[in-house]
């Protein structure tokens, strides 16, 4: 049977700018359901996986859409709390489909470790934590850190992505940020970061010497999504980058948030999940660049994301 996969962080509304003029001369928004834990829950349930979804939204209209959204996809929010106004993230496509987000930050962050029934989650589970609000001030850093300590405590599984913004993290921030980062990297079993990321929390320039530095914090396993290149893959002393498919590219945004839940609910399905094979493992990577890749197809990151259905029609 799959494992039940518990996602933290922030779920919100992504106002997508869908003219690509980018968040200063656009004029054409979309309203869509985002926030990169959230995309993974969603990424999952989509792929038939057991998905909960941690954290908290407004008691307002938008809060009340994201919460029924959720309910549709069939992701368990039991522990979803509705208080104070929904976060709004502005998400900005320029003419080649790459993002850039701002954020009018509400009560995502007020999510506390009181409202998480631990009893729900086993020892068989998996907890994933994404990180673009998680390390910012407030309530919601303490439960990540405490819900870390519950994972590590309790032998469950623990996925993490920095899910880096700029737009949130204060230059005066990024060092405190980095210091957060490595320490869950270090704690994690499976961690996937974009380059842009690895660049930035190992100050290296290069892919290799970037990855060797996370081995050398003792960091285990490394996924690094290259876009259209595929992705680095790095653990138990092998390495190899993993091919994508091709495809026109309208919006990348949610991209890298279908890869981890595409790769955790393939984990969930395992049962002996600390020792998949680097075989596996490739095959494992292979399907969840090919979930990440079809996301890139539309606009709005959950709205894009294939069905499993969808993903076995391609292959007949
Ligand atoms: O990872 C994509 C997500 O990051 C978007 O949905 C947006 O909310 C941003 O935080």
């Amino acid at each position: 049977m799959s494992s039940n996969i518990f996602c933290i962080g922030e779920l919100l509304i992504d106002m997508v700018c869908v003219d690509n003029k980018g968040l200063k001369n656009g004029e054409k928004f979309e309203k869509k359901a985002g926030g990169a834990p959230a995309n993974v829950a969603a990424c999952i349930s989509k792929l038939e996986g057991n998905a909960y979804f941690l954290g908290q939204v407004g008691n307002d209209f938008f809060g009340k859409h994201l919460i029924e959204l959720l309910k549709d996809l069939n992701i368990n929010i039991e522990m979803v709390v509705e208080k104070g106004s929904t976060t709004i993230a502005l998400v900005g496509i320029d003419e080649n489909g790459e993002r850039n987000f701002d954020f009018l930050r509400g009560s995502d962050g007020d999510y506390s470790f009181g409202n998480i029934n631990l009893s729900k989650i086993i020892s068989s589970d998996i907890i994933h934590f994404g990180s673009a609000t998680g390390f910012l001030e407030g309530e919601l850093k303490k439960t990540y850190f405490k819900l870390l300590e519950y994972a590590k405590a309790n032998n469950i599984y623990v996925s993490f992505d920095p899910n880096y913004r700029d737009a949130l993290i204060t230059p005066d921030k990024l060092e405190l940020f980095i210091e957060d980062c490595i320490e869950f990297l270090r704690k994690s079993d499976f961690t996937k970061l974009s380059d842009e990321e690895l660049f930035l929390i190992t100050k290296e320039k290069d892919i290799t010497k970037g990855v060797n530095k996370l081995h050398e914090f003792g960091v285990k396993f490394i996924a690094i999504t290259l876009g259209s290149k595929g992705t680095y893959l790095s653990v138990s002393g092998e390495n190899t980058v993993i091919q994508s498919i091709k495809i026109k590219q309208l919006d990348s945004t949610g991209a890298g948030d279908a890869f981890v839940g595409a790769v955790l609910k393939q984990v969930a399905d395992v049962e002996d999940k600390q020792n998949i094979s680097f075989e596996e493992w490739k095959n494992i990577i292979a399907f969840a660049n090919k979930v990440g890749a079809i996301t890139c197809t539309n606009y709005g990151a959950i709205e894009s994301m294939p069905a499993l259905s969808y993903i076995r029609k391609l292959h007949n």
